[in-house]
């Protein structure tokens, strides 16, 4: 009996100590900064936000209705902290606490969760996620649109059709829809070229990169000319985004003065415009946000828009009146892509969340993010629940963590109200590697933040969304869309109910 109690004492003790090293007290605050508004701290207010969140999931129908039209949103390095602290950010700039606020895409009906690995990494890049988010396989590193089969940097076996696999903008376009590619990198970039584009290594954006490789660029043709030039690229109705520098030749400068990167002196935008030209078809090329806007209400039929010479600025960067935002490409796109009554595929990337990351500017990467998501609710503006699938996702995360212990609507780019034992605060959101992480190395800077390997979220909305819900591979992605859409050549919903496949 003695020895019992003595044991749960010192249990009790030993607990206690633990708890008190992982768990501190509170840091001693003004109690007056510690309490919440009054509201929230009466039981009903949670009572009642149940409530209405169990309507809400009551109202939802069952959308069994064909998708005519897909929005797929891809936030590059979204991953779910950067979701959590952006959302926090969104509701601070709204002067709130920020907390509670929420993203366009988090009221959507489902979400789940992507795992992105490739083949040969634990942790994935952009190319070879784009081909498991738009092609459905999962390949190499550094690899677009071709098999786990082609080593990257591989020239003649990326060249060889047996190992290309086409994109879901392929199979909408088989199927009489149109299709379309905007980002806010250069449009010639890993993710976008997911949608058109064949290559055994990213960066072969240009031709001199394909020589840079020893490869030959007639033999494996650089991403922008494949988008020109080649199926689906020169069948896409809008492009728009950076990176002109790829379509110019090395001595030529563009509209603002920068030189192009091309070294066999042709001139893509040109060739873009006379292939167009040729076929009849009404088309543009814009270089302005002016110019851009000035086609809203009418269109071309094909519209191509480079807005910077590489990719575009970040938007808290960006010169306003000459640069048009992700929202603003995002609304001519769809208003574009509309026309076409059989329905389209639409590819948005908010793609400088990654880039904002990798330099560890974290306020860059949030504010990329709320743009993602004014993008998001321009589409679910435009676009009714009924006939549209709008698919929200990242293609891999990246090492931001979001640290405590902040006070209730502290600011979410600040300084952690903790400190460590060596009485040193860090920031609520901290990276575990990159510039920012770490002490100098014999002088030299740490510089070279990298993506993460945990899974990423995925968002749904319209029709057969409750198929996005679960843990599965990225690369079920484009089928699942297709499924919705009666598109590609996989599984198909058509309609109520009859799941057939395609001959
Ligand atoms: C706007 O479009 C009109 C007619 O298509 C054209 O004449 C005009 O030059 C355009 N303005 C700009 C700024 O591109
Ligand atoms: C934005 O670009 C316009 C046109 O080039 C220029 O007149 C203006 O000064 C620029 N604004 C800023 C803030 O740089
Ligand atoms: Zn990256």
């Amino acid at each position: 009996m003695h020895a019992l109690v003595l044991l749960t004492a010192v249990t009790a003790l030993a607990r206690m100590t633990v708890s008190d090293r992982y768990h501190p007290d509170e840091i001693r605050r003004e109690p007056i900064s510690r309490m919440a508004p009054p509201p929230e701290r009466d039981p009903s207010y949670w009572i009642n936000e149940a409530e209405a969140g169990i309507r809400e999931r009551l109202r939802r129908r069952d959308n069994r209705n064909v998708a005519r039209n897909i929005v797929m949103f891809l936030g590059d390095g979204m991953s779910v902290p950067t979701l959590a602290a952006a959302r926090t950010l969104l509701g601070q700039r709204q002067g709130r606490r920020g907390e509670e606020a929420k993203l366009a895409f988090e009221t959507f009906p489902t979400t789940g969760f992507s795992k992105t690995y490739c083949l040969n990494a634990q942790v994935a890049d952009s190319a070879c996620t784009a081909t498991a988010y738009l092609c459905g396989v999962k390949a190499n590193s550094g690899t677009v649109g071709v098999t786990g089969d082609v080593p990257r940097y591989d020239c003649d076996d990326s060249a060889d059709p047996a190992n290309h696999v086409d994109s879901i903008a392929v199979w909408a376009l088989e199927d009489g829809r149109d299709a379309g590619v905007v980002t806010t990198t250069r449009v010639t970039h890993a993710s976008p070229a997911g949608v058109y584009a064949h290559v055994a290594n990213r960066h072969w954006e240009s031709d001199e990169k394909v020589r840079d490789d020893r490869g030959d660029p007639r033999r494996c043709p650089d991403i922008a000319h494949q988008l020109v030039h080649r199926s689906p690229g020169n069948r896409l109705k809008v492009i728009l985004g950076g990176g002109r520098k790829e379509f110019l030749p090395i001595d030529e400068y563009d509209e603002e003065g920068f030189p192009g990167a091309r070294g066999d002196n042709r001139n893509l935008i040109k060739e873009w415009q006379a292939n167009k030209q040729s076929e009849g078809v009404s088309h543009a090329y814009v270089w302005n946000k002016q110019q851009l806007m000035n086609f809203s209400s009418s269109p071309p039929k094909y519209l191509l828009g480079l807005f910077k010479n590489s990719h575009m600025h970040f938007h808290l960067e960006a010169n306003q009146t000459t640069e048009p935002t992700l929202a603003e490409m995002t609304e001519i796109a769809i208003k574009s892509l509309s026309r076409n009554k059989q329905g389209f595929f639409l590819f948005v990337e908010g793609g400088r969340i990654d880039h904002a990351h990798h330099d560890n500017y974290v306020h860059l990467a949030l504010d990329e993010t709320i743009e993602l998501s004014k993008a998001v609710e321009v589409a679910k503006k435009l676009l009714s629940e009924e006939d549209s699938l709008i698919v929200v996702t990242a293609d891999h995360a990246h090492v931001m963590t979001f640290n405590g212990y902040m006070e209730r609507g502290g600011d979410i780019l600040g300084v952690s109200d903790d400190k460590d034992k060596d009485g040193i605060p860090y920031m609520t959101l901290s990276y575990s590697n990159g510039r920012g992480a770490r002490r100098q190395l014999n002088g030299v800077r740490v510089n070279s933040e990298t993506h993460g390997g945990d899974d990423v979220g995925v968002f749904a909305r319209g029709p057969h969304h409750d198929m996005f819900s679960g843990v599965y591979e990225q690369s079920q992605l484009p089928h699942l869309m297709a499924y919705a859409g009666c598109i590609g050549p996989g599984l198909h919903a058509c309609g109520n109910g009859c799941d057939k496949k395609r001959p």
